[in-house]
């Protein structure tokens, strides 16, 4: 029986298509048809959304009011929560589906050619395993996710779209041996460093596509090329992306620092020039930061929101090492910030160092950075790989 939707939701993804085109996410006329010929809607029936104090809701309004807002909302560039545990305090967020825009960028990025085989690491919802489908054909697209409930409900949505992608339920730092090799890995998940494994599973030549995320935010997508047996080599994407990070086990945490105890010994204040939002707004200060921090660092907003500007006076970091700093959001008369820091380390100076040395390289953005890869270490570096300039990644 054909419903409303059927007729309804091509003009949608073709409006999608445009206006990810318009806003230079996606040029490949190969990649805008799939787009257009994949129902966002099949795979993403439902999504949650977090109100102001925190409540999830589920919206599935396939009917009556609020229907044509759910509709939107799919077939937009948005990224939509749809897989929540809810048995525990706050409920955790396991699957989203990507927003359309990032995911026809890395898919351009990703370079495929016709027969090539791909193996996605992080299925979610089965929408960008559709996608490789319908470009490369089913039978070359591979896709692994940790949460089994995921990978059925995928198979079966992906199944009555006429798609039948090898879906498997299993930890992705693995990759799948098994089927392995893989002309192009792209992972839609971050990973701390990137797994070998993943390289041994392309040939030389192939690629891997990821978010290396070294601590909290830190980092973004990476290109690999294997060059050679022993070496994979690539840079950053120009544009900053952030995806959930790899879980070793269903419904567990990916990585969950929490705030260390403030260790109260050798406290002492300042003043800083450094914009204490420089986590959110200047990324790349926050990546060279943390090689010095380390994975395990907390940050946040703190102190009560009642300040009578709408919004939290602090932002705090912590390490678990007990090294801790708050500054103050508000600016003094000669436009500082106000520091106090305390514990064996001074973390807000190893921001204020990042930002110099950020701001003597003449401010690089992400495309200027490159990691290289081998079986026992990974280093980031500037411009090229035999850059003075270079930062070892913990493995
Ligand atoms: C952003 S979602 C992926 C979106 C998906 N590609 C789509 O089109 O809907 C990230 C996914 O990574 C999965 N994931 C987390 N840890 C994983 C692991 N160790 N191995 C494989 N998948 C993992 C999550 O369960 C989640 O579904």
């Amino acid at each position: 029986m054909t419903t409303t939707l059927d007729t309804e939701w091509p003009a949608l993804a073709r409006r999608l298509a445009d206006d990810l085109e318009q806003s230079g996410k996606l040029s490949d006329p190969a990649w805008r048809a799939a787009v257009c010929a994949v129902p966002r809607h099949e795979l993403v029936p439902y999504y949650f959304q977090q109100n102001s104090t925190g409540a999830w809701t589920r919206s599935d309004t396939t009917t009556g009011e609020g229907r044509r807002e759910w509709l939107e909302r799919i077939y937009s560039n948005s990224v939509l929560i749809t897989a929540l545990r809810q048995d525990v305090t706050p409920p955790r967020v396991l699957s989203s589906s990507t927003q359309p825009g990032l995911m026809t960028r890395m898919l351009e990025a990703l370079d495929v050619h016709d027969g090539q085989t791909v193996l996605e690491i992080g299925t979610g919802t089965g929408y960008n395993a559709a996608l490789l489908a319908h470009r490369l054909g089913s039978g070359n697209v591979y896709s692994v996710d940790v949460e089994p409930d995921l990978i059925d409900t995928a198979r079966e949505r992906l199944r009555r779209l006429g798609f039948t992608p090898a879906l498997v339920a299993g930890d992705g730092a693995a990759g799948l041996p098994a089927r392995a090799p893989f002309d192009r890995i792209i992972a839609t998940c971050a990973v701390p460093s990137v797994p070998w494994t993943w390289v041994e599973q392309v040939p030389v030549g192939g690629a891997v596509l990821t978010d290396l995320k070294i601590a909290h935010n830190a980092g973004s997508l990476v290109r690999l090329t294997r060059t050679t047996l022993s070496r994979a080599e690539g840079r950053f994407d120009p544009t900053y992306a952030a995806f959930m990070g790899l879980r070793p086990q269903p419904g567990e945490p990916d990585r969950d620092p929490t705030w260390a105890d403030r260790d109260a010994t050798s406290v002492e204040r300042h003043v800083t020039t450094v914009d204490p939002q420089t986590p959110w707004n200047s990324m790349i200060v926050w990546f060279l930061a943390a090689f010095d921090f380390g994975p395990d660092i907390s940050i946040g907003f703190t102190g009560s929101a009642d300040t009578g500007t709408g919004r939290p006076p602090d932002v705090s970091v912590t390490t678990p090492d007990g090294s801790w700093a708050r500054i103050s959001m508000d600016t003094t008369d000669s436009g500082d910030h106000e520091v106090v820091q305390g514990g064996p380390r001074r973390l807000w100076q190893i921001i204020e160092t990042a930002h110099d040395l950020w701001n003597r390289l003449d401010r690089p953005g992400w495309d200027r950075f490159g990691l290289t890869v081998t079986p026992s270490e990974q280093t980031v570096w500037l411009d090229h790989p035999d850059s003075q300039l270079r930062w070892p990644v913990t493995q």
